[in-house]
C-alpha cells in the first residue's frame, strides 16, 4: 500500500502531514525560533563527504554493536519523545515494538503516554528511560527505582530543557495539551477523519509515568502539563548528575551535550555516554549541528565513553558519516514519528528498514565491511576552499 510506497524519510514525512491535522504534524516537524538549527542539523551532513575505499570485500558487512551495555543491530537507537499518543493510537508501544523486531533501542520519555512498567512488560528489546531531574527530587528517585524494577538497560538525562523552547508554530495553531476543538482546530480535524475519531475521544493524553503525582487534579490534564512545567529545574548543576550516576550505577547517558568541555563534565560526573543534541533543534535556535560537534568531542573524551549523534538522521548514510567522525551510534526522533503518524508500528517498521538498507547500501558503496573499521579518513570535509 502507501508505506510501501515510501521510499525515504521524506515520503513518509510527506504521508504523516497527510494523515494528521496540521497543529498535529506541525508539533513533530517543528522547531524552536528560526528553526536555523533544525534545519542546519540535517544539512551539516552535506558538508561531509565519504571517501570510499574500493576492491574491498563487502559480500558481508558486521554491524552490530554494543550500546549502554546493549547489544543493538546496528548502530542506530530511537531517541525519546513525549506524547506519542497524539500522533497514533498505539503509541510507545507501537514504536519499541519496531525497534524490538529490528534489533534496535527504544527510549522512553518521562513525558511519554505509556507507563513505564507497562511498556517493559510488553515487549523484550533493550529499553532506556529518559529521565528528568524535577525540583521534586524524590520523582526523580522515585523514577530511578521504577527503571530497575521494570528492567531499564539504561538511563538518558535530558540536560537542554531548563526552559521550554519558543516553538511558533505550536503557537500560531494555538496547539494546547491534550489538543482541543476550537473553531480553529475544527476544521483541520474534521479533515482528518482517520486521526481525529480515536484521538479525540477518551482519556488519552496522560503523562501516565507523572500522573499519580496530581491524583487530585484526575482528567484536568492541562493542569497537569502545568505541574510539568513547574518541575523544571534552572538551578540544576553537575552536582545533580553525580548525585544521579550513583544512585542509578549503570549505563548513564547525558542527554543534550554539546560542548567538549561539558562532555568532559559529564564522563567526570559519572556518565558513561553523552548525546550530542540540540533536542532536534526545539530548544536553543542557533546552537550548532551535533554531527559538527563529534570529532572535537571524541578527541576531548578520548575512549572513556560512549558517543551518540542525536538530530538530524535521514539517511542511513548520514549514520556512517556519524561514525567514521567518531561516535558509536545514532538517534532519531522525527524519522520514526513521522512513520508511526504515517501506519502505525507498521509505518515505524518502514522507517527502520528504509534507514537499514540505505545504511547497508552505503557501507558496501564505501568499501567498509565492518562498523568498528570506519574511520575519520573515510571523511572528507567539503569546502570552497578545496577544490
Ligand atoms: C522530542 N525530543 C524529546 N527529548 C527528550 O529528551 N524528551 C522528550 O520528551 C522529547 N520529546 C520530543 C517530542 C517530539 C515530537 C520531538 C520531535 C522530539 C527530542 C528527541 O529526543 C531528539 O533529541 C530529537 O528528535 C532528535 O532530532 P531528530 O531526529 O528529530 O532530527
Amino acid at each position: 500500500g502507501r508505506l510501501e510506497r515510501a521510499f525515504n524519510i521524506s515520503d513518509l514525512r510527506r504521508l504523516a502531514r497527510k494523515r494528521l491535522p496540521r497543529p498535529i504534524f506541525d508539533y513533530i516537524d517543528g522547531g524552536a525560533d528560526d528553526e536555523w538549527t533544525l534545519k542546519r542539523n540535517h544539512d551539516a551532513f552535506a558538508d561531509y563527504e565519504l571517501l570510499p575505499d574500493v576492491l574491498i570485500d563487502t559480500s558481508s558487512i558486521r554491524s552490530e554493536t554494543t550500546l549502554f551495555g546493549q547489544k543493538i543491530a546496528w548502530p542506530l537507537i530511537l531517541s525519546p519523545t513525549g506524547l506519542t499518543r497524539m500522533f497514533h493510537d498505539d503509541a510507545e508501544l507501537a514504536v519499541a515494538r519496531a525497534a524490538a523486531r529490528h534489533g534496535l533501542m527504544y527510549s522512553l520519555s518521562t513525558l511519554g503516554t505509556t507507563r513505564l512498567e507497562a511498556l517493559a512488560e510488553s515487549f523484550a528489546g533493550p529499553k532506556a528511560f529518559q529521565i528528568y531531574i524535577f525540583k521534586d527530587r524524590g520523582l526523580t528517585a522515585e523514577f530511578i527505582g521504577r527503571c530497575r524494577e521494570a528492567g531499564y538497560h539504561a538511563l538518558m538525562l535530558t540536560v537542554d530543557t531548563p526552559v521550554a523552547g519558543n516553538r511558533e508554530r505550536d503557537r500560531f495553531n494555538g496547539l494546547s495539551i491534550p489538543p482541543r476543538l476550537t473553531l480553529k482546530s475544527m476544521l483541520s480535524f474534521a479533515m482528518k477523519p482517520s486521526w481525529s475519531l480515536p484521538a479525540l475521544t477518551g482519556n488519552k493524553f496522560d503523562f501516565a509515568n507523572v500522573s499519580h503525582k496530581v491524583d487530585a487534579l484526575a482528567g484536568r490534564q492541562m493542569s497537569l502539563f502545568d505541574y510539568i512545567g513547574g518541575q523544571f529545574d534552572r538551578t540544576l548543576t553537575w552536582r545533580d548528575v553525580e548525585w544521579l550516576a550513583k544512585e542509578w550505577n549503570g549505563p548513564l547517558s547525558i542527554k543534550g551535550v554539546m560542548a567538549p568541555q561539558d562532555a568532559k563534565h559529564a564522563i567526570a560526573s559519572g556518565a558513561t555516554s553523552i548525546m550530542i543534541s540540540n533536542h532536534g533543534g526545539r530548544q536553543l535556535d542557533g546552537a550548532p549541528a551535533p554531527v559538527d560537534q563529534i570529532a572535537p568531542i571524541r578527541d576531548a573524551i578520548g575512549d572513556s565513553g560512549e558517543i551518540v549523534c542525536d538530530g538530524g538522521i535521514r539517511r542511513g548514510s548520514d549514520v556512517v558519516k556519524a561514525l567514521a567522525l567518531g561516535a558509536n551510534a545514532c538517534s532519531i526522533g522525527r524519522p520514526y514519528l513521522y512513520g508511526l503518524a504515517a501506519g502505525g508500528e507498521a509505518g515505524v517498521h518502514r522507517a527502520l528498514g528504509l534507514l537499514h538498507e540505505e545504511f547497508e547500501r552505503t557501507m558496501v558503496l564505501a568499501g567498509v565491511n565492518d562498523v568498528a573499521k570506519l574511520e575519520r579518513r573515510h571523511i572528507r570535509m567539503r569546502s570552497w576552499l578545496s577544490w
